[in-house]
């Protein structure tokens, strides 16, 4: 009996409005069901296919959150750089003996309107006074490297010269490093690991840049940045003062890109061979209010003309992430930008009515395309970006509007899409617009679905679009994951997530893009107001080192393991587990009655080709705690080599997961196998993603 045809519709199809409910945190009960289980049959027709996989299905979502940018994948190492996470402390900055404040009287320009202000008076020779960070939970240093350190200061009453010190604080033990007289211990415990001179500060402000090259270091974590001063004043006036603006240290960087990007995280993303990167955000394009929306354009051009602004996960952006860094890794990734606008909605329920109140943002939507691909010669933005150092375009073909705006209540996005969408397609009717949720008075071209679910919903919704009608927009399911582990996601999450991709790539003439979400957590500092918001992302970082999750690796196999056509498969007798979900619930309100326990298939799979090899790639996902024999017959004519591959993530435990002590845990391996043909029986190992290349003509 063909799994799919025995369920239900109703079973099958979970409408796009579950997404806004949230289960309660009573857990689900799952039982195996009480039977005798006959060997599970998989029918791949290598003749039949019934799509082609997207050739951009498999995507990036991004925004700033979990220290995603700014203590994630920017290389600056310096935390607060420009001193305006906080208004009224310079947090994150420590003085070095003397004294240092925030000084609103010494703006840099108007969009840095605050400096750090040290007061140099009790410096001697034998006393350095100065400013020091720690950086984001840390300052990474590697062996025979180089770091590129700049800021802006200017100085009175002070001739003296500043040194530019990275120090490592040889000192393992946390108690002293947490205490609150961490400073007083710190004489003794210090070594420089490099530095560098600057001998004398103009009484303006002025740029001041150096290098520091580290010699036979251990790579380490426990540095500071530390720019002090020997001198007091000048000789009439002892009194000395310097004020610092945007303090940066990068150390070297992907393609060594200016202002750019952290290698190894990027090593881990173009591993994946992403398509598309959706940004930038999320809640981060919204913003809590208007006013703290993700604004382009003050994202853009010199990083000291960038003024910020406060995210809606709590902490300050420098901006020195912004629009144009976005389009420069993606470059480097080989990826293209699917950009999502700001459409007028914050999360905090403000709006802007759509008409002319809206006009402007509608405006600021075009320029932004245009700056992203306008001609540099002849459009405006198309000239500001290539004055910031990009001639020439980026590719862009599709557009979001909005993000999530189905938490808009007012019902203004029908109007407030409308706008944007008759706007974009009457400018540029080639881009593809997605609707975050669905409207009715135009058509988008797709409606973007969000789904965070538990391992056995994402596994009980793993045959919903074998049924979703076809006719309307396409689907980009822009954010999912399944939520199990913190930070990042366990093995029970990467079955979850892997029952859910065979659902997506066997419909991807439906689901034509997807992007799991969040991507990124830096995982130093777990603890509340910490360096997490969100569990379970997808790459975890501390300073010094990354990793990937076992969902990053069962992205990373679907997405490099698919060929160009999905072939039309069957199966028989798949063991099903028992699960009853938990009553839903909308703002912690329960939604009338528990749902009906439900039988949930155990095994998942899909098979596409490569339509110029033939190779088959047939995908097997085993959730079960025990080995499972499958029986997989290929009909249509193929002929199947004995000798194939087979690409095997698994685990002991569904609890089993990486982190940054135990990176490659979980990884997959790859193996030679044989016995395969047309015919033939496989033993599948419990809690496993196995991707079987099968060599056929
Ligand atoms: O991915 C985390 C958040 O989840 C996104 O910012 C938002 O779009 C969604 O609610």
């Amino acid at each position: 009996m063909n799994l799919i045809k025995s369920l239900t519709r109703e079973q099958l199809s979970f409408r796009l409005f579950i997404s806004l409910l949230v289960y309660t945190g009573a857990a689900a009960s799952v039982s195996r069901a009480q039977t005798t289980n006959p060997v599970p049959t998989l029918q791949i027709k290598a003749d039949q296919v019934t799509t082609k996989v997207s050739p951009m299905l498999y995507g990036l979502m991004t925004e700033e959150i979990n220290f995603s940018y700014e203590g994630g994948l920017y290389g600056e190492l310096i935390r607060n750089r420009t001193f305006k996470a906080n208004p009224t402390n310079a947090v994150y900055w420590s003085a070095v003996n003397g004294s240092i404040s925030l000084d609103t009287n010494q703006p840099l320009n108007s969009a840095l309107n605050v400096s750090l202000k040290l007061d140099t008076s009790g410096a001697s020779q034998t006393r350095q006074v100065g400013i020091a960070n720690d950086g984001y939970w840390g300052i990474p240093i590697r062996p025979n490297t180089t770091y590129h350190v700049s800021f802006y200061a200017k100085a009175k009453h002070f001739s003296g010269a500043l040194t530019v010190n990275l120090f490592h604080i040889a000192s393992t033990n946390e108690q002293i490093i947490k205490s609150q007289d961490f400073e007083a211990h710190l004489e003794g415990m210090m070594f420089p690991a490099a530095s560098a001179t600057i001998p004398k500060i103009s009484g303006d402000w002025q740029k001041y840049e150096v290098t520091l090259t580290t010699g036979n270091v251990e790579p380490s974590k426990n540095n500071r940045l530390v720019i002090s001063a020997t001198k007091p004043g000048t000789f009439f006036n002892h009194h000395g003062t310097v004020w610092f603006q945007q303090v940066s240290l990068f150390p070297p960087t992907f393609n060594n890109r200016p202002n750019g990007n952290r290698p190894d995280i990027m090593q881990l993303l173009a591993d994946m061979n992403p398509k598309f990167l959706r940004l930038p955000g999320g809640n981060y394009l919204e913003g809590d209010y208007i006013n703290e929306r993700f604004n382009w354009k003050e994202t853009i051009g010199d990083i000291s003309q960038r003024p910020g602004h406060r995210s809606p996960w709590n902490y300050w952006s420098t901006d020195g992430f912004g629009l144009m860094e976005y389009c420069e890794w993606c470059e480097d990734l080989h990826m293209e930008p699917l950009l999502a606008v700001f459409a007028g909605y914050a999360l905090k329920h403000d709006y802007i009515k759509p008409g002319p109140d809206l006009e402007p943002y509608v405006q600021d939507a075009l320029d932004e395309i245009e700056y992203i691909t306008g001609d540099a010669a002849t459009t405006k933005w198309g000239a500001q970006r290539a004055k910031d150092g990009h001639p020439a375009p980026f590719p862009l073909h599709y557009v979001e509007v909005g993000n999530e705006d189905w938490f808009d209540r007012s019902g203004s996005y029908e109007g407030r899409f409308a706008q944007f969408f008759n706007a974009i397609k009457a400018k540029y009717p080639q881009l593809q617009v997605i609707a975050t949720t669905p409207v009715k008075s135009v058509t988008p071209d797709f409606v973007d679905e969000h789904y965070y679910r538990s391992q056995e919903q994402m596994e009980s919704q793993s045959h919903m679009y074998d049924t979703r009608k076809r006719e309307g927009p396409k689907v980009f399911v822009g954010e999912w994951a399944t939520r199990v582990g913190r930070p990042t996601p366990n093995m029970a999450g990467a079955l979850g997530d892997a029952a859910w991709m065979c659902c997506m790539e066997r419909n991807s003439d439906l689901v034509l893009l997807e992007s799991y979400a969040p991507l990124f957590v830096n995982v130093s500092d777990l603890g509340r107001g910490g360096s997490m918001q969100w569990p379970s992302d997808l790459i975890g970082y501390d300073a010094l080192t990354s990793y990937g999750s076992p969902s990053y690796y069962a992205q990373k196999m679907f997405s490099t393991h698919h060929g160009d056509n999905v072939l039309a498969t069957d199966s028989q007798d798949i063991p099903t587990y028992t699960w009853q979900p938990p009553v839903r619930t909308r703002n912690g309100v329960p939604q009338g009655d528990r749902p009906a326990p439900r039988q949930v298939p155990e095994i998942f799979y899909d098979a596409t080709r490569d339509s110029q090899s033939g190779t088959i790639y047939l995908k097997v996902v085993n959730r079960q705690g025990t080995a499972q024999p499958v029986h997989i017959q290929i009909s249509g004519g193929a002929s199947v080599e004995p000798e194939g591959e087979a690409l095997v993530l698994k685990a002991d435990n569904p609890d089993d997961t990486n982190s940054i002590q135990e990176p490659v845990k979980i990884v997959p391996v790859t193996e030679k196998i044989d016995g395969l043909g047309t015919d033939f029986t496989r033993e599948f190992p419990p809690y496993s993603i196995t991707i079987l290349e099968l060599k056929a003509k």
